[in-house]
């Protein structure tokens, strides 16, 4: 249940925040409270006491929710061990098989082969790698408009849904599609125009992006351009970072548009990153892909075998999508608001402008509900698997109410909360 003793934040999380805020060399915005470790199910406590209602789930990382029973076995299962962290491409321990084993059992058949790393990006930036090892003729890739993949550089490179991320950093080639139905027509024109298929290495796509608005591709723009990639024999990457794990229902994104890519990228939810492609993807030669820490966290691999596990017993996927029907509508029932959307945990609607958006993440945060910003004047809904009906409908009246106060003309928070809290802008 929702309580909240001190303003948000409380005066023990507003110590810290003011202590990273000075400190932390990465600062941007940060939500305005300080995680104290307890919770329930989707709820988290603060270290004021203030118990929050989490529907953004540390950005889709956190899908099982605060101490479930089956990963805090897990936990103490390691206790009285160091270390936790192998260099595990070099150093094996039985977790690194365990953790492919799990994942390659919830991959399409054919993929038969993964590789361990540590984060999104790098999961992306080693797909990229893998494929460009396959065609020494390319030059340059291609990402969707509005797409997100990643802060290293070649991630980066392919990111595009907000200047800020990319501002004074350098780039490697890559084109655009539009992200709606002509971007097969412009595929083709650069495959006419532009570049030959061999010096194109790949195209990249979220079949429901995030940070740059969870915009659900259309089914035909997913098949004509997975037709023309194979055609040509351009590698077709998806990245499954946010959608992947169950979170729209089925374990893959990919799976709700009847396609199969050569390569797939996982992270977030799964708490390691990985690359999961047909072994004949990946370079044949030793020491073509690797890093100390990758496949090397054992605790991080327990838990997310144990996180697949979990998902499968407690038959999550179709929970998934049932509650995600369930909010959904209750979202297209909501006044004052548009574009209302979602796939399974993955929700979002709009509002008049970034600045209401913002007022609205803020709003909901002081109401004990955590929501996200993402695009121009969306907020995203992803709440964790272990999230009931009644959470969502307490969830939906916060929202309604702070939708019914921002928009009143001229409104505006004040307070300790704007220094710190996140207004969506530059979150992945
Ligand atoms: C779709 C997508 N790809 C890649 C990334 C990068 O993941 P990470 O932040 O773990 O590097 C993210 C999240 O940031 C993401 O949402």
């Amino acid at each position: 249940m929702i309580r909240l003793k001190t303003q948000v934040p409380g005066p023990k999380s507003l110590r810290i925040l003011k202590g990273l805020k000075q400190k932390n060399g990465g600062w941007s915005v940060s939500y305005p409270l300080v995680f104290s470790g307890k919770g329930h199910g989707p709820y988290c406590e603060d270290i004021d006491g203030n118990v929050f209602l989490d529907f953004a789930s540390q950005i889709a990382s956190n899908p099982l929710g605060y101490n479930h029973p089956g990963l805090l076995d897990v936990v103490k299962g390691y206790s009285g061990r160091h270390p936790l962290k192998y260099a595990g491409q070099d150093f094996a321990t039985h977790e690194h098989l365990e953790m492919i084993e799990s994942l390659l059992s919830i991959s399409p058949f054919s993929m038969d082969a993964a590789f361990l790393i540590n984060s999104g990006a790098e999961a992306v930036e080693n797909a990229i790698k893998t494929c460009m090892r396959k065609r020494p003729a390319a030059k340059l890739g291609i990402s969707m408009a509005g797409g997100w993949h990643g802060r290293t550089l070649g991630a980066l490179s392919l990111t595009n849904s907000n200047r800020i991320h990319k501002m004074g950093y350098m780039r490697f080639p890559a084109m655009r599609l539009p992200f709606n139905d002509n971007a097969a027509d412009e595929l083709e024109r650069i495959l006419r125009s532009e570049a030959s298929p061999e010096e194109i290495g790949f195209v990249i796509i979220e079949h429901v992006q995030g940070e740059g608005g969870y915009n659900i591709a259309r089914k035909k723009m997913v098949e004509d351009i997975r037709r023309i990639t194979k055609k040509n024999g351009i590698p077709y990457i998806s990245d499954e970072v946010q959608t992947g794990l169950g979170r729209t229902g089925k374990w893959w994104s990919f799976e709700h548009y009847g396609i199969m890519p050569d390569v797939f990228c996982a992270a977030k939810a799964l708490q390691v990153g990985a690359v999961v492609a047909r072994k004949s993807m990946f370079p044949g030669e030793s020491g073509a892909l690797s890093s100390t820490w990758g496949g090397g966290h054992v605790l991080d691999m327990a838990l997310g075998i144990k996180t697949i596990g979990i998902i499968q017993k407690e038959k999550m996927l179709r929970k998934n999508k049932l509650l995600g029907e369930y909010m959904l509508g209750r979202l297209r029932d909501m006044k004052n608001v548009s574009n209302q959307r979602g796939l399974g945990l993955m929700l979002a609607f709009d509002v008049k402008d970034a600045s209401m958006r913002d007022d609205l993440v803020v709003e909901c945060a002081r109401m004990g509900l955590l929501v996200l910003g993402c695009g121009q004047k969306s907020i995203r809904l992803i709440p964790p698997y272990v999230t009931g009906e009644d959470d969502a409908d307490r969830a939906f009246d916060i929202i309604e109410r702070a939708v019914m106060k921002t928009s009143i003309g001229g409104f505006r928070h004040t307070g300790a909360v704007c220094e710190f809290i996140h207004c969506g802008r530059h979150i992945a």
